[in-house]
């Protein structure tokens, strides 16, 4: 059976230019700067100018010629397109065949979106790898782009203080150089005995939009903090153990860890179950908040642009979300 090697060839992100600081917020909830920064790690978040089309595929358009230009292709060489967002464009049709279009792709690639909330760019590189290493795809688009700030609660300061709006893609694909990136090992989960701690259940096929649920807010995302804090730091910890040891590595040999940005807490404490040294730990939360899908593909991106992972690192990327939804990928750059 064919077994290619599997190679991250580009990386792009695009975050809208429009600042939202905790200060900000303190204007219209009962809350402070103090108290996010601290329980949180949080200082601002971007947020989309919907008059300047800022939506998910139009950041992902822009983020996706990014990384096309550093993986010097062009846009019809992508024969495959994931999608990773809760906050998708529409819901008919689905965000990656918007995003094909305004790419102006033509060959016909297939374009699929992932539901798997901050997981969703981990599920969508781990199950593109594994069609790439059989020859079935050769360069895959890989997304997570957000709009969170369209169904946050912005009066429920449990919450609205977390999320941010962003992207990040990676194009990732056959490797034909003679080098030893690769993609080393995978993990894909989801318990569902978690589906209550965070969700948005109105606005789906059960609950249809009524005006009562715009007049409570009952159709934004609700989320238990505290529940999702505690499976977090568990399951993160564990998807790292289970990558290590199915690719026979030792954290010693990782390089870069770039977790989910959803709390510095939640990474600290990763962090110290895992005993990895936190100068290889990337971390940009204080600057984006938590953008879903979008945190691993932007941090990772950021920290290939600054120098910090090079060509040949060992990379370990670990997420979980809404679900509750989790993967881990531990791969050579
Ligand atoms: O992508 C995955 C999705 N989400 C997550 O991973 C979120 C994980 N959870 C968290 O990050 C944290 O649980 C939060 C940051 C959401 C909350 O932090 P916490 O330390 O768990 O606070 P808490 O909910 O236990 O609340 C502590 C206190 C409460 O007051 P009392 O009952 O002690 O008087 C809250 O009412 O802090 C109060 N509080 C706030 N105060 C000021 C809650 N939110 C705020 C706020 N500003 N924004």
């Amino acid at each position: 059976m064919t077994d290619y090697k599997v190679k991250i060839k580009g990386t792009g992100m695009f975050v809208p230019e429009r600042i939202m600081t905790n200060d900000d917020i303190s204007k219209f909830v009962d809350t402070n700067d103090e108290w996010i920064f601290e329980r949180t790690g949080i200082r601002e978040r971007r947020i989309s100018n919907t008059e300047e089309g800022e939506f998910p595929s139009d950041m992902a358009y822009k983020a996706t010629l990014m990384a096309l230009e550093n993986a010097n292709l062009e846009a019809n060489d992508i024969d495959l397109i994931l999608f990773a967002s809760v906050t998708p464009d529409f819901k008919l049709p689905n965000t990656a065949i918007v995003l094909q279009q305004k790419l102006g792709i033509t060959n016909q690639c297939a374009a699929l979106d992932i539901a798997a909330a901050c997981s969703g760019f981990v599920y969508g590189l781990n199950m593109a790898q594994a069609m790439i290493r059989t020859g079935m795809v050769k360069n895959a688009l890989i997304v997570g782009s957000e709009m969170l700030s369209r169904e946050v609660n912005w009066k429920d300061r449990g919450s609205c203080i977390l999320f941010g709006d962003g992207c990040g893609v990676a194009i990732v694909g056959r490797n034909e150089d003679s080098d030893d990136s690769d993609i080393l090992s995978t993990h894909l989960g989801a318990d569902g005995t978690g589906r209550e701690f965070f969700d948005q259940p109105v606005g789906g096929a059960v609950y249809p939009i009524t005006e009562s649920h715009l007049e409570d807010g009952s159709h934004f995302m609700q989320m238990k903090g505290r529940e999702m804090f505690k499976v977090a730091t568990r399951t993160l910890a564990q998807n790292a153990k289970t990558v290590l040891e199915k690719a026979n590595l030792n954290l010693d040999q990782v390089n870069w860890l770039v977790p989910h940005q959803a709390n510095i807490r939640i990474i600290e404490t990763t962090g110290k179950l895992l005993g990895i040294d936190p100068e290889k730990v990337i971390v940009n939360i204080e600057k984006y908040a938590n953008t879903s899908a979008a945190t691993v593909p932007i941090a990772f991106h950021e920290a290939i642009q600054d120098g910090r992972i090079k060509r040949g690192d060992v990379v370990l990327f670990d997420a979980f979300g809404a679900g509750l939804t989790t993967g881990a990928t531990l791969l050579r750059y």
